[in-house]
């Protein structure tokens, strides 16, 4: 699909797992001008910085890829980083757009957003109706407020800019560090390094039951570029695969990927957080997308991506990728 993205366009965090996709999706067009800045040259929680790039710049869109992003652990050990960066990264970048006269921007919530208790699949008129799961509030509470910005620029101004809610995103670039990542790609290490390390069992937190809905990267970039060029409304968009596994179907599926031949050990006695997160992905199903990888194959290209950037050389020898 090409859904018809084009000027200059402005990616902030293009060195992240959303950015990278979306570098990817964007490099090399004819008629597409991809604009990056890397953290030393603009500071995104500077607001003078960022007002005076997109001034100097004027992009025709921009797309906010940039915020402190993490899994449960990081959520909880750095709550006040989460909420302050993720604010200020919003608040500039929004403010700065409008006052550039940027035509477009796209600016993406979480599933956490939702209630933790939310019924399923999640439409968007849930939103603030309830408690959020509290280990990531602070994130979650930034999430609003970047929603809430960009519907009254749009009101006040008569902006287009615009908030997708992904469902949790995955894919080469992901973090694998154990402090900051998500589950998948903390499981894809923890696996890795259990076979490398000959070990016969691993130990996950939960029950293994909980569902979640998983989006691979590139499938999300070509999702944001339907959403640039055919959607503009104040309320946000949801964009999953529509599919929620279980844990325990994803661990499985990971260790057969690693080649982990040892007994997975689910730790009860660990929180589970919601039963539940899948999203109503309706509206951006209508407007003609639907992701292309599945989860098996996105697991694939991961671990590939892994072992080329986050592995030894002499793992990379050992590991034998199942397909
Ligand atoms: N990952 C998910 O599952 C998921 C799901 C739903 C929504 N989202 C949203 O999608 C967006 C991108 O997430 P992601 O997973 O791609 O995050 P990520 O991989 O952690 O990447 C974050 C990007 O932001 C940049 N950045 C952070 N703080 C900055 C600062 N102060 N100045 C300049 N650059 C800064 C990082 O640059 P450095 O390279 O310098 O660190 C990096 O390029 C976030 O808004 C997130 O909330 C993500």
């Amino acid at each position: 699909m090409r859904a018809g993205l084009s000027g200059t366009v402005y990616v902030a965090g293009h060195t992240g797992l959303v950015g990278s996709a979306l570098v990817r999706r964007l490099t090399g067009r004819r008629d597409t001008e991809l604009v990056t800045t890397t953290r030393p040259e603009v500071d995104l929680t500077d607001a003078r910085a960022v007002d005076q790039f997109l001034q100097r710049r004027r992009p025709e869109t921009v797309i906010i890829a940039a915020g402190r992003v993490g899994g449960i652990q990081a959520n909880a050990m750095q709550p006040a980083d989460f909420i302050y960066e993720n604010l200020m990264i919003e608040a500039n970048l929004i403010h700065g757009a409008w006052r550039a006269g940027v035509e477009r921007l796209l600016n993406f919530g979480s599933s956490c957003m939702y209630p933790k208790h939310a019924p399923q699949p999640m439409t968007p008129e849930l939103l603030m109706t309830g408690p959020v799961e509290p280990t990531s509030e602070p994130y979650a509470v930034a999430k609003w407020a970047g929603l809430t910005l960009c519907a009254a620029y749009r009101r006040q101004h008569g902006v287009r800019f615009i908030t997708a809610i992904p469902a949790t995103v995955y894919g080469p670039g992901d973090s694998f560090d154990l402090e900051r990542a998500h589950v998948l790609s903390a499981l894809i290490r923890k696996f890795h390094e259990a076979k490398t390390r000959g070990e016969r069992e691993v130990v996950l937190w939960g029950s293994g039951r909980p569902r979640r809905e998983f989006l691979y990267a590139d499938d999300l970039a070509e999702a944001c570029e339907v959403v640039l060029s055919r959607y503009d409304a104040g309320e946000p968009i949801n964009i999953g695969s529509g599919i929620a596994h279980t844990i325990e179907e994803l661990a499985r599926t990971i260790a057969g990927i690693v080649g982990f031949l040892g007994r997975v050990r689910w730790d009860a006695s660990q929180p589970d957080g919601a039963p539940e997160k899948r999203l109503a992905s309706k509206c951006i199903r209508s407007l003609g997308w639907r992701p292309r990888t599945d989860l098996r194959t996105g697991l694939l290209q991961t671990y590939r991506w892994f072992l080329e950037h986050e592995a030894t050389p002499m793992e990379r020898e050992q590991a034998c990728v199942s397909s």
